[in-house]
């Protein structure tokens, strides 16, 4: 399996005047751009570093992330020489957030690929589900990426090839009673996946990755209650890279759109 290599340290090329203006307006216009939410931490951070080892400017939505974590993030992008933003926003407001996209807009000019990222998910019993749980659910893991989509739509019709990548769960296939708002909120961002593939149709292709149980280096103690490695067809649980696979072949093959890749290890084959 490929594992992500070390940074390399870029040395930014010193140019002054007319000369150095001239190759910014040339490379602003032929670089790409992601805007990913929730790409301060976890998964989320990984699919960052993805995007910038290949050559993305990045703008990080995140919410709650400590300065730690965005600092360790930001290191690393200095350290490939990356051009990125980093943005505070509760996706649960949708005024603040149509506000940031505005701003990030404004930074950018464009976006090439929106990773709808940024996601709750609270294991609690049917009896016990409140409806301030079910709207939280709602609102952060269906709502902010249909209204993320469409505040970016101006912005990713500017692209080449603009696409919209939302990572969903294996959650909104499979019938996990006990967590209904998520698999609720997962289901319904892969039918908003079709939805808006169809509609969006033939300028932004929208795909969405459904993972299984993910397990993310380093970080391991946050990840979600897990099952038996031995329940998974493939034996074991996933890793950022098996997430970054999918994200890759999504990005590159150009005649996909409206599809849902459950990278889950056979998972969900037992529905
Ligand atoms: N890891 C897995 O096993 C797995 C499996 C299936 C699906 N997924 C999906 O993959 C995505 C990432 O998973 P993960 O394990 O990295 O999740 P995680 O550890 O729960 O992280 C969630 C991310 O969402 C952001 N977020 C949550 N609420 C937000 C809000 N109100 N506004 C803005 N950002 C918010 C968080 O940012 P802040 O910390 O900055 O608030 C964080 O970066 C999620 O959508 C998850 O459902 C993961």
């Amino acid at each position: 399996m490929q594992r992500f290599p070390k940074p390399q340290v870029r040395r930014s090329n010193r140019l002054v005047g007319t000369n150095y203006y001239l190759l910014f307006i040339k490379s602003s216009n032929k670089s790409r751009v992601a805007v990913i939410t929730g790409g301060a931490r976890r998964l989320g951070r990984q699919i960052t570093y993805f995007l910038a080892r290949s050559n993305y400017s990045v703008a990080v939505i995140y919410n709650s992330s400590d300065k730690k974590e965005v600092t360790l993030t930001q290191k690393y992008l200095n350290s490939l020489g990356t051009e990125y933003e980093f943005y505070r926003c509760d996706l649960r407001n949708l005024v603040k957030t149509k506000e940031l996209v505005r701003k990030i807009g404004k930074r950018f000019r464009k976006i090439d690929i929106l990773i709808n990222n940024a996601g709750v998910i609270n294991k609690t019993d049917f009896l016990k589900i409140t409806p301030e749980l079910f709207e939280n659910t709602i609102s952060v893991n269906l709502k902010a990426p249909l209204f993320m989509s469409q505040f970016c739509y101006k912005y990713l019709l500017k692209s080449d090839e603009p696409q919209i990548i939302n990572i969903a769960s294996i959650g909104g296939l499979m019938n996990w009673s006990g967590f209904i708002p998520y698999s609720i909120s997962k289901a319904g961002l892969i039918k908003l996946t079709y939805l808006l593939a169809r509609r969006l149709a033939p300028h932004i292709r929208v795909n969405a990755i459904a993972p299984g149980t993910i397990v993310i280096r380093g970080e391991e103690r946050l990840s979600p209650s897990k099952i038996k490695p031995e329940k998974i067809p493939l034996n074991r649980y996933g890793e950022a890279e098996d997430i970054i696979e999918a994200l890759k072949f999504i990005i590159d093959c150009k005649y996909l759109t409206g599809q849902v890749i459950s990278v889950d290890g056979g998972r969900s084959i037992n529905i």
